[in-house]
């Protein structure tokens, strides 16, 4: 997957189906995908936050470029 920033100039911040912000979710100090589904349900519905709740857990990030699967 590569980030697409050209796709749309506004960061994705937020989990749309739990209306939950990354920045919420961070403050939470979930350590896992799982323990986010468990707080808050961010990740459990459509799925297309995933990719972005991975990359915050991992540099602690709160907003995003756009990301694109290149496997379309
Ligand atoms: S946007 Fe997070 S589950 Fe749909």
């Amino acid at each position: 997957m590569a980030e697409r920033p050209d796709i749309n100039p506004r960061p994705v911040t937020r989990c749309v189906c739990h209306d939950v912000s990354f920045r919420e979710i961070a403050a939470s100090n979930a350590r896992s995908l799982e323990e986010i589904a468990t707080r808050c349900g961010a990740g459990t519905g459509c799925q297309s936050c995933v990719p972005y709740l991975q990359k915050m857990l991992a540099t602690g990030e709160t907003a995003f470029a756009v990301i694109q699967d290149d496997r379309e």
